[in-house]
C-alpha cells in the first residue's frame, strides 16, 4: 500500500520506516524542513535503536517532504503522528491533529485517516464530524494507538503485544489491519472510541504500577524492608508479573505524564473525579524530589555543594529528555545553591538545561564531586570505574536513583551509598 505519515518525530518515524520495512511505499510529512532534510541525506535526527539500520534498508520505499499534496498523493492511508503537548490546563493540545485534518486536500477516492497520536477519548468523533462538514465523507478514519516505547521503539513496532483498531466502517478497520500483514500478533478491533481510550488506560495502569512501587519502596526505607526482594517476591505471583515494578525517582518521558495527566482532565471534564490517578501523579511528583532529601541528610546545606547528575534522558536508549526527572532534580539542586554537573550518553542537556554544566564524560561530570546521582540507568553507568570516581570525587556519596548499582561493590570502595527503597546504612 502507499501511507502517508504527518509526523516525524520518535512515532511517526518508527511508524514510517517499520511499514516501508514491511513492504509499504511510505512518505513521510514534517513542517520542520531541517528534519526532513536530515532524513532525505540519510541521517536519523533521533536516537532509536536499529532505526538508522531500518531507515537505510527500506532506502527505495521511503519519501520525505514537508509538502502535503506530495505527501497524500496516492496515499491509501495517511497516519497522524504530531505531537499532543499538554496545555497548560493539562488536556492535551490538539493544534496539530486539527492542522492536519484541515490541511487534507479534497481528494475523490477512498482513503483513510489513522489516527497514531494519543488522543482524548471523543477526538475520532469530532474528526469524523469535520471530515462530514467538508464533504469529506469519502475520507475514513480509524484509531490505531501506539504503544511503543523509545529506546525498543522499532523492536516494540515490530513484535507488539497487540495492534489496536478501533474504525467506525470495518472496510476502514480491514484495511489498517491488512497494512500489519507481517506482523504477528494478537489484533483488536473495536469502536473509535474504545481503541482512543485502551491507550490512556494502559499508560494509566502503567504509571499507577510506578507509583505503586515507589510508595512501597519509600515504605521500605522506613522500615527496614528492601524494595528490590519485594519486588521480586511480589512479581513472581501470576497474578501481579514482574513488570513495571523497578522503584525509583519516577517516571518522565514524552508520554506517561502527558497521557496521565490527559486522563485525568478527560474524567474531570465530564464531572468524575479520577482520584486514583490523581494520587498517582503526585506520588510521582513527590518521588523526584525526594532525591534532594536524600542528599540533604548526608551532605546538610546543598549550598556550594558539587552535584554530579548522570543520565539526563528520562529512561535508557533514548536522547529524549521531555519530562525527564533531570529536569526536576537540576532546577531544585539549582535553587538549592548547588553547582549541577551532568552527563548523559546521548541527550543533548545544553539545549534543555540552563545552570548546568554540561560535562564531557561520566568521569569528568564527577570531578570535585560531593555527591553523584544516578538519574537514567544507562549501563554506561554501572560499568563505570567507580574506584577511579571514588579518587576523583571531593566525597563519595552515590545517590543511586534507579537502584543500578551494587552497594555492596560500592561500600567497599569506601562510598556512602544510598538507593530506593534499600536498606540505609
Ligand atoms: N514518543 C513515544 O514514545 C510515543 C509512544 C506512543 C504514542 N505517542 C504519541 O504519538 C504522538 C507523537 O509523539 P512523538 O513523540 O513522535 O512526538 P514528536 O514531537 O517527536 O514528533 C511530532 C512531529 O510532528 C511534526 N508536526 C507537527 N505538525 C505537523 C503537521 N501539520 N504535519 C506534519 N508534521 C507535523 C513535528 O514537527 C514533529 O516532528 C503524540 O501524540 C504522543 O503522545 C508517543
Amino acid at each position: 500500500m502507499r501511507v502517508a505519515v504527518f509526523g516525524a518525530g520518535y512515532v511517526g518515524l518508527v511508524t514510517g520506516v517499520c511499514l516501508a520495512e514491511l513492504g509499504h511505499d511510505v512518505v513521510v510529512r514534517d513542517i520542520v524542513a531541517d528534519k526532513i532534510d536530515t532524513l532525505r541525506r540519510g541521517d536519523v535526527p533521533i536516537h532509536e535503536e536499529g532505526l538508522a539500520e531500518l531507515l537505510a534498508r527500506n532506502r527505495e520505499r521511503l519519501t520525505f517532504t514537508t509538502e502535503v499534496d506530495e505527501a497524500v498523493d496516492g496515499a491509501d492511508v495517511v497516519y497522524v503522528a504530531v505531537g499532543t503537548p499538554p496545555m497548560y490546563s493539562g488536556d492535551a493540545d490538539l493544534s496539530a491533529v486539527w492542522t492536519v485534518v484541515d490541511e487534507l486536500p479534497r481528494i475523490d477516492r477512498r482513503i483513510v485517516i489513522a489516527m497514531k497520536s494519543t488522543v482524548p477519548v471523543g477526538t475520532g468523533r469530532a474528526v469524523r464530524h469535520r471530515l462530514d462538514d467538508r464533504g469529506l465523507a469519502n475520507v475514513g478514519y480509524v484509531s490505531n494507538p501506539e504503544f511503543t516505547a523509545e529506546g525498543t521503539a522499532v523492536h516494540d513496532f515490530m513484535h507488539p503485544d497487540r495492534v489496536v483498531i478501533g474504525a467506525f466502517d470495518d472496510a476502514d478497520g480491514d484495511l489498517i489491519e491488512r497494512l500489519h500483514d507481517g506482523i504477528d500478533a494478537p489484533v483488536v478491533r473495536c469502536d473509535v472510541s474504545s481503541a482512543e481510550m485502551i491507550k490512556l488506560a494502559a499508560n494509566a495502569a502503567l504509571v499507577t504500577r510506578i507509583s505503586f512501587i515507589n510508595e512501597i519502596a519509600n515504605v521500605c526505607e522506613a522500615t527496614g524492608a528492601d524494595v528490590l526482594t519485594v519486588s521480586e517476591g511480589i512479581g513472581l505471583d501470576r497474578r501481579i508479573g514482574p513488570a513495571f515494578l523497578r522503584a525509583g525517582i519516577g517516571y518522565g518521558g514524552s508520554c506517561f505524564p502527558k497521557d496521565s495527566l490527559a486522563l485525568k482532565q478527560l474524567a474531570a471534564n465530564s464531572g468524575y473525579s479520577f482520584q486514583l490517578l490523581n494520587a498517582v501523579i503526585e506520588v510521582n511528583e513527590l518521588q523526584k524530589r525526594r532525591v534532594i532529601g536524600k542528599l540533604e541528610r548526608r551532605l546538610g546545606s546543598l549550598r556550594d555543594k558539587r552535584i554530579a547528575l548522570l543520565g539526563l534522558a528520562f529512561k535508557p536508549g533514548t536522547d529524549d529528555m521531555r519530562e525527564a526527572p533531570s529536569l526536576v532534580l537540576a532546577g531544585r539542586l539549582l535553587s538549592e545553591g548547588a553547582e549541577v554537573r551532568a552527563w548523559d550518553p546521548v541527550a543533548d542537556g545544553a539545549v534543555h538545561l540552563h545552570g548546568v554544566d554540561i560535562a564531557e564524560s561520566a568521569l569528568d561530570a564527577l570531578d570535585g564531586a560531593d555527591a553523584a546521582v544516578i538519574v537514567t540507568e544507562w549501563p554506561e553507568f554501572r560499568e563505570l570505574d567507580w574506584e577511579e570516581a571514588g579518587a576523583r570525587m571531593r566525597n563519595r556519596l552515590v545517590v543511586d536513583g534507579r537502584n543500578l548499582l551494587d552497594p555492596d561493590e560500592l561500600r567497599a570502595l569506601g562510598f556512602e551509598y544510598e538507593g530506593i527503597g534499600r536498606p540505609i546504612l
